[in-house]
């Protein structure tokens, strides 16, 4: 079948996710539910996962979920070889800076060596033909100059996350460079940005914080409201990530490679700003409260040059501020009010897919 937005036949394909239970791996897997793709999951345990967005959709009837740790090199590689995948799509992380500076030995293992691990199995697996691993924006050595980062500039990161994504991106060029340039399968790295939509109820994130401070009526609190950020909503990078997906697999090899994915340029806006818009949108008026915080420190400034995508790869953002702020919060307001999140993902991928 090939899908609205022109991306690529998924009928029967198999795709194996890791991290598919998580709010990114959600709104991927209801996407390639829909596209027909025989998706095996593979995340930690629901039990004890707070990020685990899957287990209330109605999504999990048409998955395969695995549980485990891609910590564990034995667990993933069995994982990896019974689903015998086509298709692998790499996001499990522990995926905030905050968390990342409580545990920055769990960050570090789990995106660095459980990265090593996913990469190792794909390595070994007979069936795998393409590979997208994904990465972060964080992921360059933020100079704080304003400057948009290109895909060549130089991987670093302070905190204990954003080094553990850079490092994780030096992990995969390694494996393409070393076992995959021959005959091994294609490998490819997005590194997006700040990612917003319905589902995400993380703590410590911005968009989950706000939503809970207007469902409850409480007051926000800004830690940083001058630091811009490049806001897009999660159905543009997943949109990137099968865009990518599809070109590996048909062996297309001048895909293999790192790719910055962003949104519009008009969606790189202050932590004030998008609250500020997203406030207005949800139309209950409380006060947002602005407490500097000079402890923990996170990069002011992240943008991305995003041309390479523009013009090597075709992909161009299709949802301005406006739109993202929209979809947003008609998508946690339809939550709120009853709906499946299934439900949500699949009216909005719809709408979202008839814009191209
Ligand atoms: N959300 C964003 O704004 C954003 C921005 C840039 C990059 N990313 C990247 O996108 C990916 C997904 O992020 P998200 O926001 O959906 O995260 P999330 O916290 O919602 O989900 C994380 C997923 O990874 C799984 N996971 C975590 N540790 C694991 C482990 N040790 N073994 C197996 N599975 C494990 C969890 O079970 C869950 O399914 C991550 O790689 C993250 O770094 C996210």
């Amino acid at each position: 079948m090939v899908t609205a937005s022109g991306i690529g036949r998924w009928q029967g394909v198999q795709v194996f996710i890791t991290g598919h239970s998580g709010f990114k791996g959600t709104w991927l897997t209801a996407w390639l539910v829909q596209e027909g793709a025989d998706v095996v999951g593979y995340s930690l345990n629901p039990d004890t996962d707070p990020s685990n967005v899957l287990h209330s959709t109605a999504l999990t009837q048409h998955v395969d979920s695995r549980f485990g740790d891609i910590r564990n090199e034995c667990e993933i590689a069995e994982a990896i070889r019974g689903a015998k995948p086509d298709v692998v799509l790499h996001l499990a992380a522990q995926p905030l800076v905050r968390s990342s500076y409580e545990d920055p030995v769990g960050t570090f293992a789990t995106n660095v060596l459980g990265t090593v691990h996913v990469l190792e199995a794909c390595r070994k697996s007979e069936s795998v033909r393409a590979v997208v691993s994904v990465a972060s924006d964080k992921c360059y050595e933020n100079l704080e100059t304003g400057q948009r980062y290109r895909e060549t500039d130089p991987l670093g990161g302070a905190d204990p996350y954003s080094a553990s994504k850079g490092a994780a991106e030096i992990v995969t060029a390694s494996y393409r460079a070393s076992f995959f340039a021959q005959d091994g399968p294609l490998l490819a790295s997005v590194r997006a940005g700040n990612v917003v939509g319905a589902g995400d109820e993380s703590t410590d994130r911005l968009v989950p914080d706000i939503v809970r401070a207007l469902r409850t009526n409480k007051s926000i609190v800004l830690r940083r409201p001058e630091a811009v950020r490049p806001w897009q909503h999660v159905l543009e990078p997943v949109r990137a990530y099968l865009m990518l997906a599809t070109a590996l697999y048909s062996g297309d090899q001048t895909k293999a490679s790192a790719w910055n994915i962003g949104p519009q340029k008009g969606n790189s806006k202050t932590v004030e700003q998008l609250t500020r818009a997203l406030v207005a949108r949800w139309g209950t008026d409380i006060p947002i409260i602005v407490e500097h915080d000079a402890g923990r420190a996170e990069s002011g400034v992240l943008r991305l040059d995003t041309r390479k995508a523009e013009n090597e790869l075709g992909f161009v953002p299709w949802l301005g501020f406006d739109d993202t702020i929209r979809y947003v919060v008609d998508g946690y307001r339809a939550l709120d009010e009853g709906s499946n999140l299934t439900d949500v993902i699949r009216s909005q991928t719809v709408a979202y897919a008839s814009l191209g």
